[in-house]
């Protein structure tokens, strides 16, 4: 028996998409990588939600049968509308994965997690032997930390002790992420806490420093994965 749901059906991308044009062509790019029977890591963010589309369309348009396993409830839910069959890491490895960035370095390191899926982006990423990162150009940056804070994941009742540690590693500004459409902090789809964290200098080993501290479930620090980045120029 099927739901027939409402709220799922008319759900749409909750802000305005900048450089749609630019991402739209890295969504098409992303649907000619699918295959029939792939696994797919479906990251989250307004161009993985494009491509999410761009997939939805050919699936349709030749028959296609995937599976998905989505970084984020949003992502869950876009698929589920769009008729696109969920599976989780008990069962299944992604063949493939794609996922957007906040900032990219010439080596492809990154900053990601400002819609607050950093975790499970982080997860899936690692379980996945090919991974895209789709991003337009004003995600390129020369340092990490240029533009965005490092996000960092934390165990509610372990916030001062995880505060104190990250002085100790050079945060020099630490914001508790505060949500819009509720009091307080932003809670995670773990029940977390985010913190957005600026450093002094962000090393090759900051990420493993970080992990280190008791309380921090993860980090937005991305050093040396194995990613293929394809970026869309900002005029389309
Ligand atoms: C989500 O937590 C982030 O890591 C996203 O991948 C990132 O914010 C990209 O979003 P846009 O594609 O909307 O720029």
């Amino acid at each position: 028996m099927n739901w027939n749901s409402d709220i799922i059906k008319n759900l749409s991308w909750a802000g305005t998409i900048t450089n749609s044009a630019g991402k739209q062509k890295l969504a098409d790019k992303i649907a000619e990588k699918v295959k029939d029977g792939d696994v797919i890591g479906i990251g989250s963010g307004s161009t993985a939600y494009l491509a999410l589309f761009a997939i939805a369309d050919k699936i349709k348009a030749e028959q296609l049968s995937i599976t998905a396993i989505p970084t984020s409830i949003e992502i869950a839910l876009a698929c589920t509308n769009l008729g696109i069959p969920l599976t989780t890491l008990y069962e299944n490895r992604p063949d493939w994965l794609f996922d957007g960035a906040d900032e990219v370095d010439p080596n492809h390191c990154l900053i990601k997690g400002r819609g607050g899926a950093l975790f499970k982006e982080k997860l899936l990423i690692s379980t996945s032997p090919v991974n895209y990162i789709i991003i337009d150009d004003t995600k390129l940056v020369d340092k990490l930390g240029t533009k965005f804070p490092v996000p960092i994941e934390v165990f509610p009742a372990a916030l001062p002790h995880v505060e104190e540690k990250l002085k100790e590693l050079g945060a020099n500004s630490l914001v508790l992420r505060l949500a819009t459409g509720k009091d307080g902090p932003v809670i995670t789809e773990n029940g977390n806490l985010l913190l957005d964290v600026r450093f002094d200098e962000i090393s090759n080993d900051l990420e493993f420093k970080i992990k280190a501290i008791v309380g921090v479930i993860e980090s937005g620090l991305f050093i040396n994965y194995n990613v293929e980045v394809l970026v869309a120029s900002n005029s389309g």
